[in-house]
């Protein structure tokens, strides 16, 4: 398989103190780095960061990362895109300084800005501090997780779904029984990619973070509810990837699922499904606010005073 991993996302925000707020305090991750740019870096691993903060004012993905093994994958990758159409572009000197690798190029699939690159810069001699008290993610091999893609025009979604298998090497999990979402691996996690066809503003529906304890799924769960961040889906368990896992929504308005316990799945014997149903229990959408006192009291974390947490210098 070619792609071997979701490697990174960079994601676009209005309000960045906020986004380092929830993700240190809430998801538990670590600021490695505010970067000249602008770019402020999200650390989960060994990887000098999973999620960049983009201060684009955007409120959307600013770029998916697809990582590749190596060289030989990668100039292959290249060819197919081309095979298929798809005009990929060069990173620059200084895109790929900002992402953290050793070489990247990048193309749009239906607005979905995508990236393909090799040699993430991991710093093994700096382990990870998250940001509140956590058992870890679970990332490696299995990337950072999983993510949602919205193709700008939902009539795209076989064309997404397409370069993601023909080019980038992903292979079908499964899919809704009413063709809506299909999800896609490209390593043992159950998918790591799923593309919806419903007419959305964002280009990205979700993304999904593993971690390493039940325990650490219920304690965001309780200082989610504490704080006053919008929990759009209580906790459930999926029937596809058996994740049991809630949905919160971040300060760009999309949501974020917070997860543990998925399945793995070895394609020697994995065989493809589809499914009435995404949760084998909860996975319940609460009411809605009707007021705009209740609105601000579901979405208090919102309007809550932040101090950032202090970032160490990077040690390179
Ligand atoms: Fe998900």
């Amino acid at each position: 398989m070619p792609v071997s991993q979701f490697g990174y996302l960079g994601i676009g925000v209005s309000d960045v103190h906020k986004w380092e707020q929830f993700a240190t305090e809430i998801l538990g991750m670590e600021v490695t780095e505010r970067a000249n740019d602008g770019t402020v870096y999200l650390r989960m691993d060994e990887y000098h960061h999973r999620i960049a903060l983009v201060p684009n004012g955007k409120d959307d993905m600013a770029y998916v990362g697809w990582q590749v093994p190596n060289r030989k994958e990668y100039e292959e990758i290249k060819a197919k895109l081309l095979q298929a159409g798809v005009e990929y572009v060069p990173g620059t000197p200084e895109e790929i300084k900002n992402r953290h690798v050793s070489d990247m190029v990048k193309f749009d699939v239906s607005g979905i800005p995508m990236e393909v690159y090799i040699g993430p810069h991991v710093l093994f001699e700096r382990p990870f501090k998250p940001g509140r008290p956590i058992t870890g993610f679970k990332t490696g091999s299995l990337g950072l997780g999983h993510v949602g893609l919205n193709p700008q025009d939902p009539k795209d979604f076989a064309r997404v779904a397409q370069i993601l298998q023909e080019c980038l090497g992903f292979l079908p999990s499964d899919a809704g029984a009413d063709g809506t979402e299909r999800f896609f691996h490209c390593n043992g996690r159950e998918h790591t990619a799923v593309v919806g066809n419903r007419p959305s503003k964002k280009r990205i529906g979700h993304f999904m973070v593993e971690l390493d304890s039940i325990d650490d799924v219920g304690r965001a769960y309780d200082l989610a509810d504490e704080k006053g961040i919008w929990i759009n889906q209580r906790l459930g368990r999926h029937t596809n990837d058996h994740m049991i896992s809630f949905y919160m929504e971040t300060p760009s308005g999309f949501g974020i699922e917070y997860g543990w316990g998925g399945r793995l799945i070895d394609d020697k014997e994995w065989q493809v499904t589809k499914h009435d149903q995404f949760s084998m229990w909860g996975h319940r959408r609460p009411e809605k606010p009707k007021t705009k006192e209740e609105e601000a009291a579901v979405r208090k974390f919102l309007t809550s005073s932040s101090t950032p947490q202090t970032a160490q210098p990077t040690s390179r």
